[in-house]
């Protein structure tokens, strides 16, 4: 082929990957109009820790009908089990609301292995859905989509892009107007979108964020970026009064995107699934990664307050079991102990980008204990990470 040929193959693979996406798109939306998680009488009682009685009186003083569905079946949905736990007196309350201090800065967690299909997105959703529904202190929960391929911003903002959404690369490229009297901090604050859970905002990545890296390096090479590490901890700290905690995914590279995402960060988790493979893949990025912390440090970062490797998508098996020693040997004390799981349930949850805690149970019909371990363990394996950021929480109030 010749120069003109060349151009023209491009542009026809251009031309029918555009128009796949947009067919793709729509039926992932035809199909994924996300309800909000709903609560059996049996389930609300549990997850609120009182008694069926408690519940339908406070139910009622909620002014909630929750037998108006067709089916006339007892079900209420996350909002409405939010507003019902909002009057319950703090005697009924299984844990407090959480205030945090002005000493107790917004904790801010980066997933990244440079490796794909490691587990990051699944983890980054799983933990930040589980965070903000799962822990009653309320905390409120934001999730930044690095990832230009925008899998994770499918999951809690599939029409962002459609609807002309600010993403997280407009935001950093700047590409936007302030309307007249509008502040940066507003229009920041507002590109966080609500998702379908109360208290999870999520600012979502775009196809043109993939423009990003370019734009970077053209930048840096004319000199109009003297510090191109610290752009979304600038974005960051525009919102940094509405989020208790804020996970960023990240793409599998080390490019601006993920420099960025590591400078914002106060803490690092490494999530890995144990395969010989990524194993040997993630050693080799640990053997290079003191070379990304010196231009991290040289850029001011102040340091991590922690630093975890996850083991995701674990299987039980003699191979494992090996595996899992040779990693002890070596990374004990950054390992997390309870590792996710492999479960069919999460697989499941995951093609339908759902995580196992904005799913309700009447959609994993297919076995009930399946999903149940599948939400137990991703609860253990939430609340590991949730025991970090308490102990930073617990260090900055005794300062
Ligand atoms: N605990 C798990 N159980 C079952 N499948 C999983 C689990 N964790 C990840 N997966 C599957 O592995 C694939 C890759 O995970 P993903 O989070 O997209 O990786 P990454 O973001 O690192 O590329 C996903 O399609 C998901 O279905
Ligand atoms: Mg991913």
């Amino acid at each position: 082929m010749d120069h003109s040929q060349t151009t023209a193959s491009f542009q026809n693979l251009k031309q029918g990957a555009d128009e796949y996406i947009k067919r793709r798109n729509l039926r992932l939306l035809a199909n994924n109009r996300k309800e909000l998680r709903n609560f059996t009488r049996a389930e609300a009682s549990a997850y609120l820790g009182i008694d069926a009685k408690t519940l339908d009186k406070y139910v009622v003083a909620a002014e909630i009908d929750p037998r108006r569905h067709e089916d006339s079946q007892w079900s209420i949905d996350l909002e409405e089990m939010y507003v019902v736990r909002g009057l319950l007196p703090e005697t009924l309350r299984k844990e407090l609301k959480f205030e945090r201090s002005e000493k107790q800065k917004t904790q801010v967690i980066v997933i990244q292995n440079q490796k794909g299909g490691v587990g990051k997105t699944v983890s980054a959703a799983t933990i930040a859905s589980g965070l903000a529904t799962e822990f009653h202190q309320e905390y409120r929960v934001g999730l930044i989509d690095m990832d230009g391929q925008a899998t994770l911003s499918m999951y809690y903002a599939p029409e962002a892009e459609q609807e002309g959404e600010l993403s997280v690369g407009d935001l950093m490229m700047g590409s936007f107007d302030l309307d007249e009297g509008e502040t940066l901090q507003q229009v920041t604050s507002d590109a966080f979108l609500p998702t379908t859970i109360p208290n999870l905002r999520i600012l979502p990545a775009a196809q043109s964020d993939r423009a990003m890296e370019g734009w970077f390096h053209e930048r840096v090479f004319s000199h109009k970026l003297a510090s191109p590490y610290s752009l979304l901890s600038d974005i960051i700290a525009n919102v940094q009064d509405e989020f208790d905690i804020i996970l960023i995914d990240t793409p599998p590279s080390l490019g601006y995107a993920t420099f960025n995402a590591y400078f914002a960060a106060t803490s690092v988790v490494f999530p890995l699934s144990i395969t010989e493979n990524d194993i040997d893949a993630t050693c080799s990025y640990f053997s290079y990664i003191p070379q990304v912390w010196a231009l991290l440090e040289n850029a001011n970062h102040e340091g991590y307050d922690f630093m975890k490797i996850l083991l995701t998508n674990h299987r039980d098996s003699s191979t494992t079991t090996e595996l899992m020693n040779s990693l002890y040997d070596y990374f004990a004390p950054y390992l997390y102990s309870k590792e996710f799981k492999h479960s069919e349930a999460i697989r499941q949850a995951s093609s339908l980008l759902s995580t196992v805690f904005d799913m309700s149970k009447s959609e994993y019909p297919k076995s009930k204990a399946t999903f149940q371990n599948a939400q137990q363990n991703s609860y253990e394996v939430t609340s590991q990470i949730q025991r970090d950021i308490l102990n930073v929480w617990r260090e900055q109030e005794n300062k």
